[in-house]
């Protein structure tokens, strides 16, 4: 047994006493298609073998607790009324998992619950949707709740909205519940359904870097972000984004700000650039992949602005090296990983290079992740 899953278990027993249900819930990298989430496009994520281990057992003492073992830190609380705590603080994530099932008239008693998890917070790697679907998921099997997958997504995403304060797409819920193991999925996030497609690039690899940096101003920025494509959107008299393409947002173009017209002009391309990178990968072009990738990047830097130096740094080291096709901030930006597809063999060249470069840049270390394409949320068994 992998040795987070051992330490979460023992944690639980030790204080609960009794044997846990455990769950793995992954976290998730985007290969392409950022900010199109929600706008009804299309995504390109992938569930990894980094994320959330959770420990659940149902509780008979009159109250729920939850120890989040990272932190060391474990509030106990009672399942009515349940109210946001202050922003930031972890216990919204599950909070407002409980809320939202609450809302469906499905009732859960009280339980105990134990987790930890090794995806960096703050990477872009969606360590929270990770967190609310391993909550959701464990207290649908603890209390028989009947609900499917896809109700779990929705409760998930809903918890993020109402107590966490992000108005996140479905991207992190959806790649976290559904990932298959070796394969990237082509979401449709409208239909809310997607096609798998194998993920082997042969020489090649994808490698992530974290810059270790989280600007404070993420959340704000991407509510603003979501706000200003729906107001251009409600503008063309169109659902989402996604029903446009670059003519019909022209037509609008002396309606609303250089900036705003930009950015929807980004989501537009990348819409299109995530249904170009799957035919790339249908037909094995990474040097065609790697180009939308780096296309991406330049998008999300000077149209959409959701890039930070430390990101636009590491970008640009990849841009440097001969062995890197493409790379990429990924997630909702201003910090975390970008990702990077590389020639195996230039694998160490290239984040040797990058570490240093970064470090004398900044003074700080970023780091390295290699990740496996995993299953998604599901039960651990003994
Ligand atoms: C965050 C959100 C997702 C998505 C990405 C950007 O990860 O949670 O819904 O919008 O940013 O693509």
């Amino acid at each position: 047994m992998n040795t987070l899953v051992s330490n979460v278990k023992s944690a639980f027993i030790n204080k609960f006493k009794t044997e846990p249900l455990l769950i793995f819930s992954p976290g998730r990298i985007n290969i392409i298609g950022e900010h199109t989430d929600y706008n009804d496009g299309f995504v390109f994520p992938a569930a990894v073998n980094k994320g959330i281990f959770a420990a659940f057992q149902k509780s008979d003492s009159g109250t729920s607790t939850v120890y989040a073992l990272d932190m060391d830190s474990s509030i106990e609380f009672s399942l009515e009324n349940l109210k946001p705590s202050k922003q930031g603080h972890w216990e919204n994530y599950v909070f407002g998992v409980i809320a939202e099932i609450q809302k469906k008239n499905k009732t859960v008693s009280n339980f105990n619950l134990v987790f930890k998890g090794d995806i960096p917070a703050g990477s872009g790697m969606s360590s929270s949707a990770a967190l609310e679907n391993s909550v959701v998921y464990g207290l649908n099997e603890l209390f028989n709740l009947g609900l499917s997958k896809h109700d779990m997504i929705h409760i998930s995403q809903k918890a993020e909205h109402n107590y966490v304060g992000v108005n996140c797409g479905i991207m992190d819920q959806y790649a976290s519940m559904f990932g298959i193991k070796n394969n990237a999925l082509l979401l449709d996030c409208r239909t809310v359904e997607s096609k798998p497609y194998e993920i082997d690039f042969k020489d090649h690899q994808l490698v992530l870097i974290n810059t270790n940096v989280k600007h404070s101003l993420s959340d704000s920025a991407y509510n603003d972000r979501r706000s200003v494509c729906e107001h251009i959107s409600g503008l063309m008299g169109i659902k989402a984004l996604r029903d446009a393409n670059e003519a019909d947002l022209e037509k609008i173009k002396d309606q609303v700000t250089s900036e705003n017209y930009q950015k929807a002009l980004f989501v537009i391309q990348e819409n299109n650039r995530a249904i170009k990178a799957s035919k790339a990968i249908e037909e094995g072009d990474l040097v065609t992949l790697g180009n939308l990738i780096y296309g991406s990047h330049d998008g999300l830097q000077h149209q959409y602005k959701v890039s930070c130096e430390e990101l636009d740094f590491l970008v640009e080291q990849a841009k440097l090296n001969k062995h890197v096709l493409g790379a990429r901030m990924m997630g909702g930006g201003f910090g975390g990983c970008t990702i990077n597809l590389v020639a195996k063999h230039g694998i160490e060249d290239f984040t040797e290079s990058a570490s240093k470069a970064y470090e004398k840049k900044f003074n700080k270390a970023c780091s390295v992740y290699f990740v496996e394409l995993s299953n998604g949320t599901h039960v651990i068994k003994n």
